[in-house]
């Protein structure tokens, strides 16, 4: 459902018992990365309160048209135009039918006849008033508008009967919503990224870390999501909030990223954690005491994350990066003919450079060409890093084996 990522969504709460489902809905929407505005029905305020969805969505709730404090913010007006998605869950008979004719007499149907934006209603009604003449021929007028309908459903409904009139569950609804939007050129593709450091116990109050922070991992991540993508990142410890509308899987050790990647299934992999490439040979179980006046580490070789998943899942269309000091393009090229990837973006490290710092400048090499990605902010060399990934990946015989 990632096209949701940084969508307008106007949620509009119509009175009905399933009243209580759309609290479920904007939290989905919300974590699926869109932003969720709510008005409700008079109607809708007698079944759930609006602080419910303020608290759920992190706004104001409006209800009433004429509410001179609310107007003098966001008015009427402005929210309709602020809408991408006006969506009405649920929607009761009587809304169908103000919607059908038109009616402006309250702030809801007021906003759908304002906005621009496409409309879907999520009906929920009891079967009879569903399958009554006058609500049918409502909603023929409404879908030759244009309007969507997003179900109802059939089963069994809040009044003890059975038949079509249920509202359909929220993330059946968050998916369709996401669905309207589906339009970038990774949508419908799975993608996992690895970001941020490994941690590699020394014993149960030290390890062996390094200066990753995560930015550009976590910035790739941002940039596939909003490329319409289905992202998990799989980070190691770092400070940074997870992207919308991604899904992370916080771990520590190198052997945890392994681990929690093999449990995912994904079509593309951009592997931009700074993974230990060692680890101490045992894990002391209680913490060393200062009793000798020296003690050696025995260092492990860790497996190689994205090497292993190359080899496993030659289907994977992977990504990987190369942090050098030098030989920028020999040791780049050589860890993408190595680890069998289909690209590497290159970068400098060290005094100032790479880890730590905002922006950055990437090489990026495949078997037969590569490009040089100007100096930038993390953020925007993630989009055009992510651009050309989708580019590569299209053309790839990758894309329909996924
Ligand atoms: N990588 C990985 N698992 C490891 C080590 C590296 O998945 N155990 C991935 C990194 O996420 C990166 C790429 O492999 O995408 C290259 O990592 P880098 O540390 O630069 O290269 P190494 O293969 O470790 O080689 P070296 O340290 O010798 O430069």
């Amino acid at each position: 459902m990632n096209g949701l990522v940084n969508r307008h969504i106007l949620l509009g709460v119509t009175g009905g018992i399933a009243a209580y489902k759309a609290a479920e809905l904007v939290r989905l929407l919300r974590r699926a990365g869109a932003e969720v505005r709510v008005v409700m029905t008079r109607g809708a305020t007698e079944f759930v309160t609006p602080l419910t969805f303020q608290a759920l969505s992190g706004h104001a709730v409006r209800s009433e048209l004429f509410d001179a404090v609310a107007e003098a913010g966001m008015d009427h007006i402005e929210l309709a135009r602020w809408a991408e998605l006006v969506l009405v869950a649920p929607a009761s008979a009587d809304f169908l039918a103000r919607l059908a004719v038109g009616r402006a007499d309250d702030l809801l149907a007021t906003l759908c006849l304002a906005s621009a934006a496409p409309i879907a209603l999520a009906p929920a009604m009891n079967q009879q008033m569903w399958q009554a003449p006058a609500t049918q021929e409502n909603v023929r007028r409404l879908t030759a508008r244009g309007i969507r309908l997003f179900g109802p459903g059939c089963g069994e409904q809040a009044c003890g009967e059975v038949g079509p009139g249920r509202m359909l569950e929220p993330a059946e609804l968050a998916r369709l919503a996401g669905e309207l939007f589906a339009s970038g050129p990774l949508s419908g593709v799975r993608a996992l990224v690895t970001a941020g450091p490994t941690r590699e116990a020394i014993d149960p109050v030290r390890f062996i870390g390094n200066r990753s922070s995560g930015k550009m991992g976590f910035a790739v991540a941002a940039a596939l999501a909003a490329a319409g993508a289905e992202v998990v990142l799989v980070a190691g410890p770092v400070a940074l909030p997870t992207p919308p509308g991604v899904r992370r899987v916080d771990v520590e050790s190198a052997a945890e990223m392994l681990a929690a990647v093999e449990q995912e299934q994904f079509e593309l992999l951009v592997a931009a954690a700074a993974v230990a490439d060692y680890r101490p040979a045992t894990a002391e179980h209680a913490k060393i005491k200062k009793e000798r006046a020296a003690i050696a580490l025995e260092l492990t070789r860790n497996p190689d994350i994205l090497a292993t998943i190359s080899a496993a899942r030659p289907a994977v269309f992977t990504v990987g990066f190369a942090a050098e000091t030098d030989e920028l393009e020999r040791y780049a090229r050589g860890k993408l003919a190595q680890k069998g990837l289909d690209m590497i973006a290159a970068n400098w490290v060290g005094a100032g450079r790479g880890f730590e710092a905002e922006s950055n400048a990437l090489q990026v090499f495949w078997a037969d060409g590569g490009t040089s990605l100007d100096e930038a902010p993390k953020s925007d060399l993630a989009r055009q890093l992510v651009a050309l990934v989708a580019g590569r990946y299209a053309a790839s015989g990758k894309k329909s084996k996924g």
